[in-house]
């Protein structure tokens, strides 16, 4: 594949595999997609790997001696093996299927956390947690009377290392960390940090929802226990989540969800639980969508995870010269050589919502508000934030018709 010279991928033509990209909006201005930490699009690849399914693959899995659920079954078990390989896990059975990856945490806080953290227990996160990474700790802790505490971040957004460690003693049950904050885009040293939660003789849950699709992973060089993540912000569909677990505590947890598929037996006096990993996917799991899932996945290796990486941080780093060439800027996160493809900012004097709707406006989609993440931005002392998300299909012409979108804000408000 022809490669502009110094770019690690070409945007250009892998671009033309997503159909929605071609979109032109307000007055034929090109769409341009900046919120795919929200959600990426999909290429023609993935659709066509849901439509052949509906068309000529569906019927439910592990259920009948039929033909059509004895494809759909292999294929639902080669999908479980995909992510396996992907992600680096040992056993495929560690890899257990879920909705998202707000499912895949709410699944340890419900059933490896019941059973295992009581009151006087602490949970550490840290400060940059979305709320899918913080409620189903404060929710357990409702439930156990456990301790959250919070690790603190530094004035550029970065996690303090050493205050994170202090923070580890004998009471520390779990640690849940994300891997790469959705809003500072900061990339935490996740391997490190696991080391020191285990010194400390805690599990470490890390939430990867906005690493696994950017960068190459593999859950055994990181040592984590648990590790979650969503379909549909790699190039999957929506409807699929992955949680990780380690062998050993995945055998020793309860269901969380009782149901079909997750049994060995049922009386009317009880039941026993079916082995791993059938024991967390009650009921009929997102069959199609776990298809789809690895068109993704072989698509993302086609690309090349590593290549993925350096791409969108030049995006960042372009992101921020431009931006910060424009004034008026405040960024939130470290400089781009620390983050992820995660620019977000906020406009000295003009509100996020007004800055998100004057750039769709251009063309240009990006978020506003808190990105659920509410605690993060009250430490930083903001209400809300606007934030461009890049993924390898946007260009360097997208980060300056950002730019352009900020300079017509400008001209928009002072005319005011
Ligand atoms: C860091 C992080 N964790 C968790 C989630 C939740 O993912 P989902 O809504 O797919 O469950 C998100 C989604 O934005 C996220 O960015």
């Amino acid at each position: 594949m022809a490669t502009a010279p110094s770019l690690p991928l070409d945007a250009e033509s892998l671009r033309r595999d997503f159909p929605i990209l071609a979109t032109r909006i307000h007055g034929d201005k090109p769409l341009v997609y900046l919120d795919n930490a929200a959600t990426t699009q999909r290429p023609r690849q993935v659709i066509q790997t849901l439509v052949d399914a509906y068309e000529n693959r569906y019927a439910n899995v592990h259920r009948g001696i039929h033909w059509l659920s004895e494809q759909s079954t292999d294929l639902y078990e080669e999908a479980r093996e995909s992510v396996r390989r992907f992600i680096n896990a040992e056993r495929r059975h560690e890899v257990i299927f879920t909705t998202g990856c707000t499912a895949s945490i709410n699944l340890v806080a419900r059933s490896w956390g019941d059973q295992n953290v009581r009151a006087g227990d602490e949970i550490l996160l840290t400060i940059m947690e979305h709320h899918s990474n913080i409620v189903p700790w404060q929710q357990l802790a409702q439930r156990t009377g456990c301790r959250i505490r919070f690790a603190p971040i530094d004035s550029q957004g970065r996690l303090q290392v050493e205050q994170f460690e202090a923070l580890l003693n004998e009471r520390t049950r779990l640690v849940a960390l994300a891997a790469v904050s959705n809003v500072l885009g900061t990339i935490n040293p996740v391997e490190s940090l696991i080391a020191a939660a285990h010194r400390a003789g805690a599990v470490v849950l890390v939430d990867a929802a906005q690493s696994v699709p950017h960068e190459p992973t593999d859950v055994r060089r990181w040592d984590a226990d648990f590790v979650a993540f969503s379909g549909h912000k790699m190039l999957g569909p929506s409807g699929v989540g992955i949680l990780y677990g380690r062998e050993r505590l995945l055998e020793a947890m309860p269901p969380f969800l009782g149901g079909g598929s997750m049994i060995r037996r049922v009386t009317v006096d009880g039941f026993e639980p079916g082995d791993l990993p059938a024991r967390f996917e009650a009921g009929t799991p997102p069959i199609v969508p776990a298809l789809g899932l690895t068109s993704a996945i072989e698509y993302l290796e086609s690309v090349g995870l590593e290549k993925i990486h350096r791409y969108e941080q030049l995006l960042a780093e372009r992101a921020h010269e431009l931006l910060e060439a424009e004034g008026d800027i405040r960024f939130l996160g470290p400089p781009p050589e620390f983050k992820a493809g995660i620019v977000s900012f906020t406009v000295d004097g003009i509100h996020a919502h007004d800055v998100a709707q004057v750039l769709d406006r251009q063309g240009v989609a990006i978020r506003a508000g808190h990105h659920c993440a509410m605690p993060l931005h009250k430490q930083l002392g903001v209400v809300a934030s606007n934030r461009a998300s890049f993924y390898f299909y946007n260009t360097l012409e997208e980060v300056e018709l950002l730019a352009a979108g900020l300079r017509e804000l400008k001209r928009v408000f002072r005319r005011r």
